[in-house]
């Protein structure tokens, strides 16, 4: 006897339900994989000893002086998370017109990164962020000229600020400035001052995006900015093929590592870029992405951790490699005990 069902194509010989049927058989043919080690921890530091700082639009994150995030990374290494990376939140009185204080090798990226390398020596990546914003007045990640972001004399700077971070002990340089050709002039920089086991990740396509409001709170640099827009540097949310010459660019100029950022909203750009091209890809679920999942969450409307978990398969299926979140030490925790 036929069975009812028949006709519709290969069923009833063919049922992906028996793939699904039991804990042992979908572990056996699960595509994607998630471990702490693909996992990028950004960390907030301030001035002090001691001291922390809630983050209004964070919950959950906090701002911490350097012994306290001398002891989180340590806690990173515990959790076997890859690497760490330092944003520091530099005082309103030592920002300036040009950012000089990204070029003082005792400000606290450069400090925080000899503290904690001194302390978790070669297990755990220190990710340094090569770009101005932290620094100026005006909160862009250039100097300003006429209300213009000056490209060349901007990647002059930053190379001298990559450099700085090396000697700090900087594992990976991560300029995420977007200037036209830092990438081939950071690489040059570093070889030349002798750092050229230092591994570049640069933030290939990063779009000027809504989503790093929190962030911008996070740093300081929202009231600095007051409105003003990225939009003449990062690119525009609606290019898709771009990117892809971004990228091709950024290889050449001998990045070792391509970022997209933000992540959610822009998995198509990741699965593209990890068809295109043979190289490790990074991801940065960015702090509005944080916030959207974190809020839902306190107000009961998802699952925290099924909802978070499910993100990060959601990057390790597109393509990418390296995951940047503020939720890594919880995912690393949430890992552990599965
Ligand atoms: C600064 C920088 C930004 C982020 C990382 N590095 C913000 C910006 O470009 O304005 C955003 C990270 C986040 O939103 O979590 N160059």
């Amino acid at each position: 006897m036929t069975h009812p069902l028949s006709s519709f194509g290969q069923f009833p010989g063919t049922r992906l339900r028996r793939m699904r049927r039991w804990d042992w058989i979908r572990g056996m043919v699960q595509e994607t994989q998630l471990s702490a080690s693909n996992l990028i921890w950004p960390i907030f530091v301030i001035e002090g000893t001691g001291r922390t700082e809630p983050i209004a639009t964070m919950p959950g994150v906090e701002r911490m002086s350097i012994d306290l995030a001398t002891i989180a990374a340590q806690r990173a290494v515990e959790l076997g998370i890859g690497a760490i990376a330092i944003f520091p939140v530099t005082p309103a009185s030592k920002k300036t017109e040009r950012g000089d204080e990204a070029l003082v090798s005792e400000n606290l990226i450069c400090t925080a990164t000899r503290a904690i390398r001194e302390k978790c020596q070669d297990k755990l990546g220190i990710v340094c962020d090569v770009a101005l914003d932290p620094y100026t007045t005006h909160g862009h990640d250039g100097i300003m000229i006429d209300n213009t972001i000056v490209n060349d004399l901007t990647v002059e700077v930053l190379c001298k600020q990559a450099v700085l971070q090396a000697q700090a002990g900087a594992s990976v340089i991560a300029p995420s400035d977007m200037m036209d050709g830092r990438v081939g002039a950071i690489r040059t920089a570093l070889d030349q001052a002798g750092f050229e086991h230092v591994i570049l990740m640069s933030y290939a396509a990063k779009y000027a995006s809504a989503f790093y409001g929190p962030f911008r709170d996070a740093v300081g640099s929202a009231k600095n900015l007051g409105g003003a827009s990225k939009k003449t540097y990062q690119m525009d949310p609606a290019n898709t093929d771009e990117a892809i010459r971004e990228v091709a660019l950024d290889i050449q100029e001998g990045a070792d590592i391509v970022m997209v950022k933000p992540g959610m909203p822009y998995l198509d750009i990741v699965r593209r870029l990890h068809d295109s091209f043979s190289i490790p890809i990074a991801v940065y679920q960015v702090s509005g992405e944080y916030a959207m999942l974190r809020f839902a969450a306190q107000a009961s409307a998802l699952s925290e951790e099924a909802c978070v978990l499910e993100s990060m398969l959601a990057f390790r299926r597109a393509g990418a490699d390296a995951i940047l979140t503020y939720f890594a030490p919880r995912v690393a925790e949430w890992l552990a005990k599965e």
